[in-house]
């Protein structure tokens, strides 16, 4: 007769079952998909990469896919700009996304874009109030129907609550660097990330790529993103002007 097999030697077996399939998810082909097909709403999206990757267009992107799907307006969060910065960024996109200096101007029901999130996200002033309520918009942004997209160059500047609260990450090109000093937590996705888009040729078409974790049903997948029609070089440099206004 074989013995019965103990709960330590069950818990042993289960635990070797979820790192071989955790280890299958790393190292499998990412599924093709279209854009808009892995994008929650609502949810939580994280967008990180290296600079000049397509970030901010892509989250332009994102809210195009769901205004003209969903007819959603969208909010387009900017607080270090005054107020005729704001304006004239309003002036270059679509009525429906709206440029915002305050987190209390954000609509329910809505895609929030926040750009260079580690500037008030940033893991340095996570005691800050600012990201207490930081953290109180993630756990209702589903309650207030709204899509928040983060963008940022890489996790370790955000804090571990955003990173934890996230249904999708999704990841434009990283440099080595990034793969190197990214937070443990992030290691093996960001070393997927940066093999991924070493294996697209073309600086176009690498720009054009996304490769998405989806962090509800663990797992991988890619898909290509074009640039809004209101897309302009301006957008891709706002925070250039707001720190030479700064400056100034
Ligand atoms: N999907 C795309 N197809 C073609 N060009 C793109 C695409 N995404 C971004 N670009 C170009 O790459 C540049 C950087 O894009 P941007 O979104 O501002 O990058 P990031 O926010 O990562 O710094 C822009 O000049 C933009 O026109
Ligand atoms: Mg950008």
């Amino acid at each position: 007769m074989t013995p019965k097999q103990s709960q330590t030697d069950t818990l042993r077996n289960y635990r070797k079952r979820k790192s071989e399939e955790y280890a299958r998810i790393i190292l499998s082909v990412p599924r093709k998909t279209a854009l808009y097909s892995a994008i929650p709403y609502p949810g939580v999206v994280m967008i990180m990469g290296d600079i000049r990757t397509g970030k901010t267009a892509l989250a332009h992107e994102i809210a195009n896919g769901v205004h003209s799907r969903r007819k959603l307006p969208a909010i387009l969060h900017m607080p270090r700009m005054d107020e005729k910065q704001r304006a004239s960024f309003q002036r270059i996109t679509p009525s429906w996304m709206q440029v915002t200096i305050k987190r209390s101007q954000w609509k329910d029901k809505a895609v929030v874009i926040y750009d260079e999130a580690a500037q008030s996200a940033h893991a340095r002033r996570s005691q800050s109030g600012d990201a207490v309520e930081l953290d109180e918009l993630l756990a209702i942004a589903g309650q207030r129907e709204q899509l928040i997209l983060f963008i940022s160059h890489y996790s370790r500047k955000l804090d571990l609550n955003v990173c934890t609260s996230v249904h999708r990450i999704i990841w434009k090109r990283p440099t080595y660097a990034h793969q190197l000093w990214e937070r443990d937590e992030m290691a093996d996705f960001t070393c997927k990330a940066y093999d991924f888009f070493k294996g697209i040729k073309g600086k176009v078409a690498q720009k054009k790529a996304c490769l998405v974790l989806d962090m509800e049903n663990f797992g991988f997948y890619q898909c290509n993103n074009k640039l809004p029609p209101w897309w302009t070089d301006r957008l891709s440099r706002i925070f250039k002007e707001i720190q030479v206004q700064g400056k100034g």
